[in-house]
């Protein structure tokens, strides 16, 4: 049992060693790590996992490397995707008949197998390594903190990425401090309102009442959508740690997580990873000997678009019809079962340990004036690279479609993309150099700083 801050330290500090010595090969081994996204599961990587174990076997090399699942590269279109530490190579679009021709070459002879390697249309060079792909070259994984890193259902992977960290700060404050360095951060929403985070939780903590909820919203109803369920697939530990700190902050006991049936892998995960903080006692009675006390539960969405909308997601947890409540009263007065409640997205939930972890100013060092941090989106439909990719806020659309999107198939013009599902609107080539959050308010009509939505169909 973690049932201290010592005991939480001396479980890092070795959890952390074992990863960098993954990492670093440290430990004279190989590690192979192979995408569990949605995407490349689809596409065969549990099997060509299987078939990793199956050959290291074969050859008599088992004791050589180790097989690992960690969560989204973001890449999908070049997925299934298999990375080898130490060296950093990366594998793409690899088939379940290239596996014995990796182990011969990547773990037995120590070569690299060329024509797996991605390759830059442009140049038409190799490239090895993630970092030195210019799909990976103006990105920055703040809520994508540890996914394509460690094994989403392996706490003590997380506990060596860092999480558990930014609670653990929390915690040594109080919950006044804690609110104020989420407001000093400036992070908004990234539900699509855009409404300031540390405001939310103020007026939660402001209300008076013995029973307080955190809920987190996993609905993710925009059609193309899929930053939230690669996060809750990639590091569900995250969330959950971003839950706990809101609800240290706020007051509240317990947190409810609200994701659509229609993602089991993020369900699964999610599952794994609650039973596994519990069994730390990382979730629970007195949280590292102190006097807070935190349960999370999870609640399966049906698919209903409407469900997403805040207050129609309070009713639908608690068993009534999806829709829509008159507000005021405002959830953070008058939520779940008539209690203060805030209701936060899943990608800014995931930005929280972050903050805590490394400060506000750390955070808010990145972005615009009014919209800091990052923003994860979902890049789907005529762009030469589809996937998840997450920027600085104030990165350009023509930074985001050219430099990560790699440009639009057979060179063809641009026209115009869809943002934001049935309520985003359409941006033309006018807005290209608008930084990202400035578009977002000119094009819907949102206010200025508003947070833009995040899936993008060209
Ligand atoms: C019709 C409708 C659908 C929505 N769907 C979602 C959704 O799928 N996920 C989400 O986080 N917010 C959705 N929202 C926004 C939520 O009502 C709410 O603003 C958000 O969950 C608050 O979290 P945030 O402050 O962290 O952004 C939707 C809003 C409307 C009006």
């Amino acid at each position: 049992m973690i049932n201290s801050v010592e005991k939480l330290n001396e479980r890092i500090a070795t959890c952390t060693a074992c990863l960098q010595d993954k990492l670093a090969g440290t430990d004279d081994k190989r590690h192979i790590v192979l995408c569990g996204g949605t995407g490349c599961l689809s596409n065969n990587s549990a099997e060509i996992r299987q078939r990793f174990i199956e050959v290291l076997k074969e050859k008599g090399v088992s004791d050589r490397a180790t097989v690992n699942q960690v969560g989204c590269f973001g890449f999908c279109s070049q997925g299934p995707f298999v990375k080898i530490y130490p060296e950093d190579t990366l594998y793409r679009l690899v088939q379940i008949e290239d596996v014995e021709e990796i182990v011969e070459s990547d773990i037995i002879n120590n070569t690299v197998v060329e024509r797996l390697l991605y390759e830059d249309p442009a140049t038409g060079e190799k490239v090895s390594k993630q970092d030195d792909i210019n799909f990976y070259k103006k990105q920055r994984r703040v809520a994508l903190h540890g996914c394509g890193v460690i094994n989403p259902e392996n706490i003590d992977e997380a506990l060596g990425y860092g999480a558990f960290q930014g609670l653990k700060r929390a915690l040594s404050m109080s919950r006044q401090e804690v609110i104020d360095e989420v407001l000093a951060s400036g992070l908004r929403g990234r539900g699509g309102a855009g409404f300031p985070s540390g405001r939310k939780w103020q007026f939660a903590y402001n209300s008076q009442s013995d029973e307080k909820y955190v809920v987190c919203n996993g609905d993710e109803g925009d059609p193309g959508a899929f930053m939230d369920r690669s996060i809750l697939e990639g590091n569900p530990l995250a969330v959950i740690e971003g839950m706990m700190i809101a609800g240290y902050a706020i007051g509240a006991q317990n947190g409810y997580f609200y994701v659509r049936a229609e993602y089991p892998i993020a369900v699964n995960r999610l599952r794994i990873a609650i039973r596994q903080a519990k069994e730390l006692g990382l979730l629970g009675k007195n949280i590292l000997g102190t006097d807070f006390s935190f349960d999370c539960h999870l609640r399966l969405g049906a698919g209903a678009f409407v469900c997403g909308e805040e207050t129609a997601l309070l009713n639908s947890i608690e068993g009534k019809r999806g829709m829509p409540r008159p507000r005021p009263p405002f959830p953070a007065v008058k939520g779940l079962w008539g209690q203060p409640t805030i209701i936060n997205n899943v990608e800014t939930l995931a930005c929280v340990p972050y903050i805590l972890r490394e400060g506000a100013q750390n955070f808010a060092s990145v972005g615009t004036e009014r919209s800091k941090g990052t923003k994860v989106f979902a890049l789907g439909g005529k762009v030469n690279n589809v996937g998840l990719v997450e920027v600085p806020m104030g990165t350009t659309l023509r930074e985001l479609i050219y430099d990560i999107g790699g440009g639009i198939p057979n060179g063809k013009k641009f026209k115009a993309i869809q943002t934001g599902g049935p309520s985003g609107g359409c941006l033309t080539e006018d807005f290209l150099d608008e930084p990202i959050s400035a578009t977002r308010a000119a094009a819907s009509a949102r206010p200025a700083g508003s947070v833009p939505s995040a899936c993008w169909r060209f």
